[in-house]
Order: C-alpha cells, then structure tokens, then sequence
C-alpha cells in the first residue's frame, strides 16, 4: 500500500519522480458543490467553520467526490483575525467584512499577541479531526493567510478591487506598516506550526492579494514578513507559497521561500518556473473560468499547461486561482480525470 509519504502530491512537493501529476484544486470543497450547499443551508458559514467534525466531513467529502490527490483543511483565512479583537462576517452580498479601524500605532499596540493554540482550538481540532478519517495514503493541506494579504483585509475592512487604504499606510506610515505585519506574522507562524503538529502533511501559506504591489514594494515592505513567517516554520513538512499577480516579481517572490511556488494563470507555466528555478517545485495554473466551459477549450489548456511542465519532477496540477461557486461539479471531476489520463500518456511517451 502507498503511504502518505510515497503519495504523488508529498512526492512532488520534494520534486521526486511521478508517473502522473497530482492535481487538487483551490476551494475544492464549497459552494459549487451540492453536498457542501446542503450543509449550509443549516448553519452558518462561521458556525461550520467553528465544528470540527463537520470541517473534516466537508473537507474528505469533497475530495472523495472530485477524486483529487490531497484533501485541504476545511477553514477560512481570516478566522484568525477575532482573535486580534476584529469582528468578522460574512455577508452573501458583500462578501467578509472586518470590524475594526486601524489608524495609529496605538490601534496596533492595542492588538493582542494571539496564540492560536489558545484562542482557535477548533482549527487545530479539525486538523486532527480530518486526519483521523481520512484514508491515511491521502495528504491532508494546512493553510494560513500571509502577513500582507491579512492585514490588506483589516486595513481595507473587507475585499477590495484597488487596495488604496493598504497602499496609502504601506507608503506613509511604515513603522506602523512594520509593527502591524510583523504582529500578523507572528500569530500566523504559530498558527502553521500548530497545524503542522496536529497532523497536516503540508502547508500552504496565501498572499492572495500581493499582485496589488509594485516589484519594488513587494521587495522591501512584503518580503521582509513573508520571509520570516516561512522562515519559523517547521521543517518537517513542504510548504507551498501561493500569490495571484505575481508575474512580475517571481524571483522575489520566490525568495520569500517556500518548497512549492503557486502561480496564476496571468503567466505561463514554462515561463514561470524558469523564472522561479528547477530547483524548487510549482503548482497551478489553470483559469478556474474554464471549469464553466466547454470540454474542448478545457482539454486544450490542461495540454498546454502539462506540456509547459515538460514531465520536470516537481509540478502540482492547481487552478491559477479557486474555484468559482457557479462550476458544474461534473467539470472538475472531468478535469481531475483529463490531468489524470494526459499527464500518465506524457510520462509514458517520456520513457
Ligand atoms: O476547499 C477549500 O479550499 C476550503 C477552505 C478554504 C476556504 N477559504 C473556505 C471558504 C480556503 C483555503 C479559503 C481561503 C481563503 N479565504 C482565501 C485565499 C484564497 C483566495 O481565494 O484567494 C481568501 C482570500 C479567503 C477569504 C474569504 N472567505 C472570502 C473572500 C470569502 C467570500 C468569497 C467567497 O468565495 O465565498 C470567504 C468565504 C468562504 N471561505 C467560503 C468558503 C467555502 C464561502 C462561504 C459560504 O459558504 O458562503
């Protein structure tokens, strides 16, 4: 029997030989899937978010269905936000909304030093949880938010399309700047690390939102907390570093760290490892649109992207971005099969 060790994803997160290439998607378990609607239909986003048997229900559920190589924990990124005394909801029409105004250093020194392990027991519960009954040869992902995109949201007080109030602090008050995601980075270390000793195989850390900066700006006043968040992490376990937007600066990126760079589809695969380097592994890239396509144009970009990736050890098969809540179920399940199949025939025709 494969053991989670000798399983493809773990395998080409240490760039080791496969015969075909592991897929699991960004927000494989959520709204476009009717088992996880049914679910919500009784409790609350927060509230399911806070039950840990249900977390580990939605989170194997949803694997099972798609057929993907590692389950992902079942949480969201700004829950570790409360702690920090920020109230969170999530309005259907809005989107999350994050209470709490952050305008001088007094409001970050009023900021608590969160200890995860204290105040979000129910995240590492369902760490725990999830691993217990998943089949034991599947990977079970860990994530976090990274420094910059966290408090993006707190400084914006919820999604945003042009990040001017993160921008306007991050160039005009930089020691409150530092102060604010140094504080972040260090509940977030502590965060993976206790997931990390609660039984997840990997861990995945997002900075979602730092193709909103200049190359410049990611340089001086992002890297510096990225890099010390992965820096502190265990290393026991691969660490995947995902962003959006970050064509422009994957080098850099890069050197945040991370054992996996996650890419989006606004750069080619071939071209991004190049840039990142063969001696670390890659993860993406398909736009999530194409799940609400035709087959045909789907088939045609998975074979692009698995020929970028030139049977090179090391490639996670992802979407650039997650999964949109309008993609018929029945499209991902035929894309986890077609990376399946295609990839196999690559590395057969490679021998
Ligand atoms: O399968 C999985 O990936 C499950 C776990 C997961 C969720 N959110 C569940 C969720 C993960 C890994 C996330 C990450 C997350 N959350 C990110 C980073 C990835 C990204 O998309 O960039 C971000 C930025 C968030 C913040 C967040 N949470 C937003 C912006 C939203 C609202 C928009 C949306 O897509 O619904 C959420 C809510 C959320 N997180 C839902 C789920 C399943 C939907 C909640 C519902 O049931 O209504």
């Amino acid at each position: 029997m494969v053991t989670c060790q000798q399983s493809l994803f773990l395998k080409a997160c240490r760039r080791e030989k496969t015969g075909r290439t592991p897929v699991w998607l960004m927000r494989q378990a959520g709204r476009y899937m009717q088992a996880y609607r049914d679910i919500r239909s009784k409790i609350s986003f927060m509230e399911l978010c806070k039950n840990p048997e249900l977390c580990a229900e939605v989170a194997i559920t949803a694997r099972e269905i798609i057929g993907a190589d590692a389950a992902i924990l079942f949480s969201d990124l700004l829950l570790i936000l409360e702690p920090f005394g920020f109230e969170l909801e999530y309005s259907t029409k809005l989107g999350p909304v994050i209470m709490g105004r952050i305008a001088s250093q007094d409001d970050v020194d009023r900021m608590p030093e969160v200890a995860p392990q204290e105040s979000m027991p129910f995240v590492f519960d369902a760490v725990r949880q999830t691993r217990k009954y998943l089949q034991p040869e599947i990977p079970l992902i860990g994530f976090a938010g990274a420094p910059f995109t966290l408090a993006a949201y707190v400084l914006e007080g919820g999604a945003s399309r042009t990040f001017e109030k993160t921008k306007h602090c991050m160039r005009t008050q930089p020691d409150l700047w530092n102060s604010l995601l140094s504080k972040i980075g260090r509940a977030v270390t502590a965060y993976l690390n206790g997931q990390i000793d609660a039984g997840a195989d990997a861990v995945q850390l997002f900075d979602s939102w730092a193709g909103c900066l200049t190359p410049s700006e990611y340089r001086e006043h992002v890297l510096p907390h990225s890099q010390s968040v992965l820096r502190g992490l265990k290393k026991t376990v691969p660490v995947i570093h995902f962003g959006t937007g970050t064509g422009g600066f994957l080098k850099t990126f890069r050197e945040a760290g991370g054992d996996v760079i996650g890419v989006d589809q606004q750069v080619a695969l071939d071209r991004a490892w190049h840039e990142i380097g063969y001696d670390t592994a890659i993860q993406g890239n398909l736009d999530p649109e194409l799940l609400c396509g035709s087959a045909g144009d789907m088939r045609k970009h998975v074979m692009t992207i698995l020929k970028q990736a030139h049977q090179r050890p090391g490639h996670i098969f992802n979407l650039g971005h997650g999964v949109l809540p309008a993609t018929p179920v029945e499209n991902v399940i035929r894309l986890i099969d077609l990376v399946h199949e295609l990839s196999a025939m690559e590395h057969e025709g490679d021998r």
